[in-house]
């Protein structure tokens, strides 16, 4: 059946009012499409009765906690919006955590707590929130933890946080929802906007998040979206890792040589590295925490081998079915050649419904580029790599 924004937004508006009735209501906004569509469609429902709030919690873009609220709060949406400034909280409330799942699980208490004390101090019986039925389906099969998903893990929102919640967009995808906030009239800027998780710049900063390192990343984010954006393939995102390296990998050997094969070059050009952490994959619908490879070949004067993205992939393709260990193939674009703490990872996808996507064609010139600003930028990154591994079996965000 045909999706009809105008029905949608009709039927929903109504809903939504029948639910809250007189009370008011909270909505958390990222910027996002889904939680600013959502918002969009209570202020309909119950106009001045809705609070927007958005968490200002320290894993956002540089200048974006900023830049939405002036653009929600302006016609034509003009959204009632308070900034929190929750950065001090949500720092300590992740720090010394490794693993995504529980760097997840840490962000959504945080939220949820630090939502509650708003509700509380503001009169907000309920909170309304832009879930949308990808989140749900990719909770539900145990990949990973929505920030967002409670009442799908069986966590009763109102025992643990006190609140009602309402999602209205549970039942829709990313292209419908950007459908119904086009008929709202939320401006391109945000309803185009590529999809930006919940817990933010926490989710790319693999491992542990510490302050140098998340600052890295807000500098990385902006040079690798703003070349990136030029020629936009789905998703495009920069994602930081440590260099630390899995001492005594066993296989490397052989990886090696698999890899010369297929590059036509001796083993002794190829390099591989297992990185110390680990990143979120899918393999047969299920999540698996999988190893992180980083490969390259140079030829004899030591320059980085430029291969089509289409044959890394098959490369990738290859390793993975031979090693199911890993979750992600990383291939060199540059290096600075000194020892640094970190390196910048570019991701960008193609995909239609977000639950598969294969890995963009960006060009060479593009990634160099981007690498070669990254290293202007950004003192203590020593490597940029391009992620050549689809969904499955890895995930799309790197975390
Ligand atoms: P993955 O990484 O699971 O991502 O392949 C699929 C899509 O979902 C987005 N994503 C999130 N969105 N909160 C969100 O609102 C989250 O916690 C979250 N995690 C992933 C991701 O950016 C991609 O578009």
């Amino acid at each position: 059946m045909k999706f009809v924004p105008q029905k949608f937004v009709e039927k929903q508006t109504k809903e939504i009012g029948k639910m809250l009735g007189d009370h008011r209501a909270l909505v958390a906004v990222s910027g996002g499409v889904d939680s600013v569509t959502c918002a969009a469609l209570t202020h309909r429902a119950i106009g001045e009765n809705l609070l927007c709030v958005m968490l200002d919690d320290a894993f956002m873009r540089e200048g974006e906690p900023e830049r939405i609220a002036r653009l929600i709060s302006r016609p034509p949406l003009q959204l009632p919006i308070k900034t929190l400034n929750v950065q001090e909280r949500f720092l300590e409330a992740l720090e010394g955590h490794k693993d995504a799942e529980a760097k997840r699980k840490a962000f959504r208490e945080t939220f949820y707590n630090t939502l509650r004390e708003t509700a509380e101090e503001e009169g907000c019986q309920f909170l309304v929130q832009g879930t949308i039925a990808a989140d749900i389906v990719e909770t539900t099969r145990g990949v990973k933890t929505q920030h967002n998903v409670l009442a799908q893990m069986g966590i009763n929102p109102i025992e643990r946080f006190g609140f009602q919640v309402i999602e209205p967009l549970a039942s829709i995808y990313k292209g419908q929802v950007r459908k119904v906030a086009r008929y709202l009239g939320v401006p391109s800027e945000i309803s185009e906007r590529q999809p930006f998780p919940g817990p933010g710049l926490s989710v790319r900063t693999v491992g542990e998040i510490k302050a140098d390192k998340l600052e890295m990343l807000k500098k990385a984010t902006a040079i690798a979206e703003e070349e990136l954006a030029k020629n936009p393939p789905s998703q495009f995102f920069a994602v930081i890792i440590e260099n630390a390296e899995r001492p005594r990998y066993s296989k490397l050997e052989s990886l090696s040589k698999t890899i010369g094969d297929i590059f036509n070059v001796l083993s002794d050009y190829v390099f591989v590295k297992v990185f110390q952490d680990k990143a979120t994959g899918v393999k047969k619908g299920q999540r698996l925490y999988g190893d992180v490879l980083a490969i390259k070949a140079e030829d004899e004067n030591g320059h980085i081998l430029k291969t089509p993205i289409e044959n890394l992939v098959r490369l990738q393709d290859k390793i993975v079915e031979e090693n199911p260990s890993f979750a992600r193939v990383l291939y060199a674009i540059n290096e600075t050649g000194k020892r640094q703490t970190y390196s910048i990872v570019v991701r960008a996808v193609e995909t239609v419904d977000f639950l598969t996507a294969s890995v963009a064609e960006v060009s060479w010139t593009s990634l160099e580029k981007i690498a070669d600003r990254i290293f202007d930028s950004c003192p203590t990154v020593s490597s940029v790599y391009y992620d050549v591994t689809p969904k499955p079996p890895a995930t799309i965000e790197f975390e």
